[in-house]
């Protein structure tokens, strides 16, 4: 075989299932979710959490709504006993959350497990063993009826010790560790015989553990096994059916949200999928896609800047700008096509109606992000997320031929730089090129009679140290100005776009003023903002004059 050769590999089985049903479902509410950051989280970190780090994910866990937490593997490490033992002997446990801890089906192990958690209200003990072909015949060298009596004998075990601790409320569970690289049929008989012995009831339910221990199959495959597991297990109206899916192929969400739709009942994963190799379940990402379907996720995962914080701080790992709904950058725009079309959604879109703006699938604001992140302007940004920064900013709405000059400048300012351009820059990037505050010929002062029929205007200009009058008619203080100009100047102009706008309201409202004017063949434009409504396009067609000037002083 060569270097890299994919006939290494073998393909998936197919799951004897024909008339499979969870194509044709939909997921309608949130399953019980169930945190393992303490454990699996916990267990693949460089430096596994102190103490004080496990209490401060703990309770904020707790703070987000989860109701089952497993806290740890307590009779395999010193932390976690003494974890778990602070939760319980400080009452840090509320009534409604329930811890769960893991073991492997050997009695040692079981027996310090119990002992471990003296004294809780309620418990779920949560015993594991592989049952994977490569793991009976590679790891454990043995067969499928020595895997199993190791499953039954656990099962025993646990419920022989719970037995010694009347006073607590227990919950079994029951992982066929590598349950998605395990045969179906297979892993009937293994959780049957599981099931014959603990004899839950509808009243007290097991929870029956599915896990992708290592993703390895497209989620369809995942599913399948889910749904064939659930149409034929025994005692199916008195377990839990539980999915714990790892990401190695990275759809670990998506194995999990099938997984659902085949039957299970309850998710089992960590905070933004913190976990072995490429990590579990991400609980954030599978409830905010609940939320942004309309279902209620019951998990408050309103702050995620917060639940970044202390995920962070915890576990010493950072959170991929793009990682998705939280990331930094999932809000944000570049190219110019999606920040157009962000910028006349977000217009259009009412208070109380369903959300429907492009490109944002949710809205930021849900999660504390606000619209200031959503439109970041590069070199790769066009005309729209300019004029949205300048709308959203400093209330500019510049027409939309002005936009694709601006865009121009901006673009040119982004290569400059190599880099963003902000919101700032892009403001004073208009002011310089359009505003022309050292305009000459300035207008220094004006008087407007619309007595008669038609408006007059008389305008004092300089030009450098000298200052004249001029006087033009037409309708409105722009036609008149203009006309004023043609007759001093002798140059032709025509007003090829003009558009106005209030800034701001009452007494200190501005008037915004564009024009686009076309001087001997050409196009220059210009702007003016103004508290004076009269003046402000008058000083709209100076800066356009000035530029026109500037332009043919520096081509002479
Ligand atoms: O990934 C896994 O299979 C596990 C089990 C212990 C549930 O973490
Ligand atoms: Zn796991």
């Amino acid at each position: 075989m060569k270097p890299f050769d994919h006939r290494k590999y073998r393909p998936a089985p197919a799951v004897p299932i024909e008339d499979r049903q969870w194509p044709n479902r939909r997921i309608e509410r949130a399953p019980v979710w169930a945190s393992v950051d303490l454990r699996d989280g916990n267990q693949a970190l460089l430096e596994p959490m102190t103490v004080e780090q496990k209490l401060r994910l703990w309770d904020l866990l707790v703070e987000l709504g989860f109701k089952q937490i497993e806290v740890g593997f307590p009779s395999a490490s010193g932390y976690d006993h003494d974890f778990l033992r602070r939760l319980i002997d400080e009452d840090r446990i509320p009534g409604d959350v329930t811890v769960q801890v893991l073991v492997q089906a050997r009695r040692h192990l079981i027996e310090r497990t119990f002992e471990s958690l003296a004294g809780v209200r309620r418990a779920i003990v949560h015993v594991y063993n592989s049952t994977s072909t490569v793991q009976r015949e590679r790891v454990f060298a043995m067969d499928r009826e020595g895997i199993q009596a190791l499953a039954v004998e656990g099962a025993r075990m646990v419920r022989d010790e719970a037995a010694r601790y009347p006073e607590t409320d227990w919950v079994f569970q029951y992982s066929p560790e590598s349950f998605s690289q395990t045969e179906p049929d297979y892993v009937l008989e293994v959780v049957d015989a599981v099931t014959e012995v603990w004899q839950p009831t509808r009243d007290a339910p097991c929870i029956i553990n599915l896990p992708a221990t290592v993703e390895h199959a497209t989620p369809n495959v995942f599913a399948d096994q889910v749904e064939f597991f659930c149409r034929h297990v025994q005692r199916r109206e008195a377990m839990i059916v539980s999915l714990h899916t790892h990401n190695d192929r990275g759809t670990a969400v998506a194995a999990a949200e099938l997984g659902l739709l085949a039957g299970a009942d309850r998710v089992e994963g960590t905070l933004l999928g913190n976990g072995e190799r490429t990590g579990n379940t991400d609980l954030v990402t599978m409830a905010m896609n609940l939320y942004s379907q309309g279902v209620d996720p019951e998990l408050d995962l309103s702050n995620p800047d917060a639940i970044i914080g202390v995920y962070s701080e915890c576990t010493n790992l950072p959170v991929h700008p793009r990682h998705p709904w939280v990331g930094e950058l999932v809000y944000t725009a570049f190219s110019g096509s999606h920040q157009d079309a962000i910028a006349k959604c977000l217009k259009q879109q009412q208070g109380d109606e369903p959300w429907q703006v492009a490109y944002l699938p949710i809205d930021p604001q849900d999660l504390g992000r606000d619209y200031q992140a959503v439109i970041r302007v590069n070199s790769q940004s066009g005309k729209g997320g300019s004029a949205f920064v300048l709308e959203r900013d400093f209330g500019l709405s510049i027409p939309r031929w002005m936009q694709v000059e601006l865009a121009g400048l901006v673009q040119a300012e982004s290569e400059r730089i190599a880099g963003e351009v902000d919101s700032r820059t892009i403001h004073r990037l208009f002011r310089e090129h359009f505003l022309a505050a050292d305009a000459s010929p300035r207008l220094e002062g004006y008087r407007m009679d619309r007595s008669g029929g038609v408006d007059t205007v008389e305008a004092r200009i300089r030009e450098g140290n000298v200052e004249r009058v001029i006087r033009g008619e037409g309708e409105g203080a722009l036609s008149a100005f203009i006309d004023a100009w043609q007759r001093h100047s002798g140059q032709a102009l025509s007003v090829v776009h003009y558009q106005e706008h209030a800034i701001g309201e009452g007494t200190g409202a501005e008037a915004a003023a564009y024009v686009q004017l076309g001087i001997d063949g050409r196009r220059f434009a210009g702007a003016a903002m103004e508290h004076d409504t009269a003046a402000a396009p008058m000083m709209a067609v100076m800066a356009a004059l000035t530029r026109a000037r500037q332009q043919d002083g520096q081509a002479a």
